[in-house]
């Protein structure tokens, strides 16, 4: 049994100085048959650590209703087998281009604050996750040396009773091993962030030495780390592909360890968002502007490749490290199969939107006010509202009010158009008396800034002239609702590319690593033997989806494109990595 401590300079081993040479790289957006590749690729690049956040909604969907808490204890022995020490970030938020940031969206009370409700409903969870960490810290055998109270708390809030109480609440869940925080390198962040006695981190892509300055400005004692070294960056639909030079990296790594600090590089291997758990950005100075929505790959233009390839920044990155190994560093393991041979896939039945509607989705709700996304239960999904525009009389103006994020218009059956936030009248005025249906799509929750944790759905109204529509029929479909079809009554495809569900097989060789297209296709989700791959949207700049070769078999997969807007009828195809 080993003890890992916080010294004056630096962090100790059973009261050896060591240097944490770490890197990130999510349990929950890596194919689980995958971990112990991805892990072998972080020791080869010469880490000694692995870092992973743990995502409170995607493990309770609902309040108890805990789904894989143990996926996190099975990574951390995973880690452990590959020789890594491990830091874990329980959040409860974790920001992490993340869906609300990791918060479920059904959080009662002010979340990140002292409220009791909400911290009634952390203290569930914690208790029930907490265990997966606590025996796995390195006094008990396990790799665990560090534990993160919250998540750059100081970016958002200034509740110091509710960072304390958090810090508190692990020690009495059992953390022993040593807390931390992290923050941006600024006063006003670093002051509202951290915890007094708690070791405070420092995140950032460069300029090591002014920011560790400022750090040493708020604790003049401590290791100095930087928690998160974002070495990449992640990019939003409808916006350009981000890349980081490696060189220019791998110089500003060289800066963080020439401070004689520790390092987590933020990300290691940055994976998928499978399954619409994209989280979404605010943009503006004060992230309060416009929606901009994550893409589904998570790459992170990261030294490891979504696919688990070195990179170029992989081995500059190497170089550097290679200078702080105790020895020589292991050769980095064969990549995962590629497939051998894929192809177009063939789409042999297809359900109309409104027919998945009925056979999936939830029970129908009316009023006089549209429910958001939230009430009615529907956390990644689309909802259709209906609304009776009463006649008869002339045509006027049909705006929506509050809406997020984007709507799909029909009038008396015929599309009638696409609202967005920015743009959320219809082109043609509507005549009453007409039947209106609006689906609305969540594009994800935002995931940092003050607008976190906002509604989804329409949570204005919706107006005709200046006259709110107070006749509302809502139903949500939620996303994992699709997981199960049996009941939709799939049809032959008409070769129109009407939107709906479409079903079919593609045939590969050779099961392995490959990348999914959807030519010609608009927006939607795809799954592969029940995978949910995640969104695919022709806004770009993601082209492909990532398939780990564990979803495919041999011979026949089923395939699943759920299309919400209309497609050109050609195949998806499936090509190799
Ligand atoms: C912050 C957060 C991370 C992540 C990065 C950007 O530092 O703490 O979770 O969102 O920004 O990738």
């Amino acid at each position: 049994m080993s003890e890992f401590t916080v010294g004056d300079t630096d962090f100790l081993l059973d009261g050896r100085p060591v240097r944490l040479l770490s890197g990130a790289l999510h349990y929950f957006r890596v194919h689980e048959a995958q971990w112990g590749h991805r892990l072998r690729m972080l020791r080869a690049m010469g880490l000694n650590c692995v870092e992973t956040y743990v995502p409170w909604n995607r493990h309770e969907p609902r309040p108890g209703g805990f789904r894989d808490v143990a996926a996190l204890g099975r990574f951390l022995d995973a880690a452990a087998e590959a020789g890594l020490w491990a830091i874990v970030r329980p959040g409860p938020y974790i920001c992490a281009e993340w869906e609300n940031g990791g918060l479920p969206h059904w959080v009662p009370g002010r979340a990140r604050t002292r409220d009791g409700r909400f911290v009634a409903a952390v203290e569930a969870w914690f208790a029930r996750l907490l265990p997966q960490v606590v025996s796995r810290q390195i006094d008990r055998g396990g790799p665990v040396v560090l534990v993160q109270v919250e998540n750059e708390y100081g970016s958002y809030g200034s509740d110091a009773r509710y960072l304390a109480g958090l810090a508190e609440l692990l020690r009495a869940l059992g953390v022993t091993v040593p807390l931390f925080t992290s923050d941006g390198p600024e006063d006003h962040m670093l002051t509202g962030g951290s915890v007094p006695g708690v070791l405070a981190t420092v995140n950032f892509g460069s300029h090591a030495r002014e920011a560790f300055r400022t750090l040493r400005a708020h604790r003049p004692d401590g290791p100095l780390m930087c928690m998160e070294f974002w070495c990449g960056w992640f990019d939003h639909w409808g916006a350009e592909h981000v890349v980081r030079d490696p060189a220019d990296a791998a110089k500003a790594l060289r800066e963080v360890l020439g401070c004689g600090a520790s390092v987590n590089l933020y990300m290691a291997h940055g994976g998928t968002s499978f399954a619409g758990w994209a989280g979404a950005n605010r943009g503006g100075e004060l992230h309060d502007g416009p929606l901009e929505p994550d893409v589904t790959s998570y790459d992170y233009d990261a030294p490891v490749d979504e696919a688990g390839r070195p990179t170029p920044k992989f081995w500059a990155f190497r170089e550097v490290l290679a200078e702080y190994a105790g020895g020589p560093l292991p050769e980095p393991p064969p990549p995962p199969a590629p497939l051998a041979g894929g192809g177009e896939a063939v789409l042999t039945a297809w359900a109309p939107l409104e027919a998945v509607l009925e056979a999936c989705g939830g029970p129908e709700v009316s009023g006089p006010v549209p429910p958001t996304f939230e009430e009615l239960d529907v956390d990644r999904g689309l909802v259709r509202y209906e609304v009776t525009v009463p006649g008869p009389r002339r045509p006027y103006p049909l705006t929506v009010r509050g809406l997020r994020d984007l709507a799909v218009v029909y009038v008396d059956g015929e599309r009638a158009g696409v609202l967005t936030e920015e743009e959320p009248r219809l082109r043609e005025p509507v005549a009453g008396h007409a039947r209106v249906e609006l689906w609305v799509e969540s594009l994800g929750r935002v995931n940092y800034g003050p607008r976190c944790g906002e509604a989804k759905g329409i949570t204005g109204g919706i107006l005709h002239e200046r006259q709110y529509l107070h006749d509302v029929r809502a139903r949500g479909l939620r996303l994992d609702d699709l997981e199960e079809v049996s009941a939709v009554p799939f049809g032959a495809p008409d070769g129109s590319g009407a939107r709906g569900l479409y079903r079919g097989t593609v045939t590969v060789r050779g099961a392995g690593d490959a990348l999914l297209e959807l030519p010609g296709w608009t927006r939607g989700f795809v799954w592969l033997n029940g995978f949910n791959l995640g969104r695919y949207w022709s806004a770009g700049p993601q082209r492909a989806l990532f398939v780990p070769g564990p979803v495919l078999v041999e011979g026949e997969n089923e395939i699943r494109v759920l299309e919400l807007e209309g497609a050109s009828g050609r195949a998806p195809v499936l090509r190799s990595v």
